[in-house]
């Protein structure tokens, strides 16, 4: 058993290079102060402070340059995102698994921090020119809290209209993001577990965490629930009663 704090690292791979993209936590677990089943993730924030600067290059030593070199002397270079999910343990990082692709709501605090030129680098690494390029990093912050239908992770209704959406600002700094909504008769309804995610940049965690919880604020949709408490591994602990929790 890996004990310590899980997080996950992206790393953007053209076969030759590997270019560190970015870090997140998600929140596994459908309840406040990760408790009841786990769920695909209910809220993600970005970037894990965790996975410092310093643990995120022994994560590159001792961990993906290595797995890329097999992977290329195997005639298997690969090329594409590489998610690893770690543990950390007083600084050092191991590895749990490897996806390839990004996660899921992780993809969404990455996008807002990364902006337009994720757009370039994905190119960049599709055309074997990573060596070519960096990351423009900016000293900010992103949060996501993802609303899924009631009962999920278990069974869940679908059908149950979202209301309040239609204003919501659409910009670099908060964003809705779409998962399972599908549009019935001219209203948005919910059309699977996870519904939305409501994101937001900000100059600290905290005030991310403002801009996201404004988004959800502004819904009316009394069938979809989220974590009050997502970014309580750097934030702390919320205290106050949820208003869209569901009971665990
Ligand atoms: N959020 C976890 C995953 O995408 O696998």
């Amino acid at each position: 058993m890996l004990q310590g704090e899980e997080a996950s690292f992206f790393v953007l791979c053209d076969g030759k290079t590997a270019l560190p993209l970015g870090t997140a936590q998600d929140h596994k677990r459908v309840g406040e102060g990760d408790t009841g089943p786990n769920t695909g993730g209910m809220g993600a924030y970005s970037p894990a402070p965790v996975l410092s600067e310093a643990v995120q290059e022994r994560a590159m030593e001792r961990i993906v340059r290595p797995t890329l070199r097999e992977m290329s002397r195997r005639g298997m270079p690969f090329q594409g995102v590489l998610y690893a999910g770690l543990m950390i343990e007083n600084g050092e990082p191991r590895l749990i698994e490897y996806n390839v692709r990004f996660g899921d709501p992780e993809a969404q605090v990455l996008m807002m921090r990364l902006g337009g030129q994720v757009l370039d680098l994905i190119q960049a690494a599709a055309e074997g020119r990573l060596d070519e390029v960096s990351v423009a990093w900016a000293d900010d912050h992103a949060l996501t809290v993802v609303l899924a239908a009631r009962g999920y992770p278990g069974r869940v209704e679908t059908g149950v209209p979202i209301r309040g959406t239609e204003g919501l600002p659409r910009s670099s700094v908060q964003m809705l993001f779409h998962a399972g909504t599908a549009l019935q008769d001219g209203t948005l309804v919910a059309a699977g577990g996870r519904v939305l995610n409501a994101t937001a940049r900000g100059t600290t965690l905290q005030e991310a965490r403002d801009r996201a919880y404004a988004l959800v604020d502004a819904i009316d949709a009394p069938g979809l629930f989220c974590r009050r408490d997502i970014g309580w591994r750097a934030l702390g602990p919320v205290q106050d009663a949820p208003a869209t929790s569901q009971p665990t």
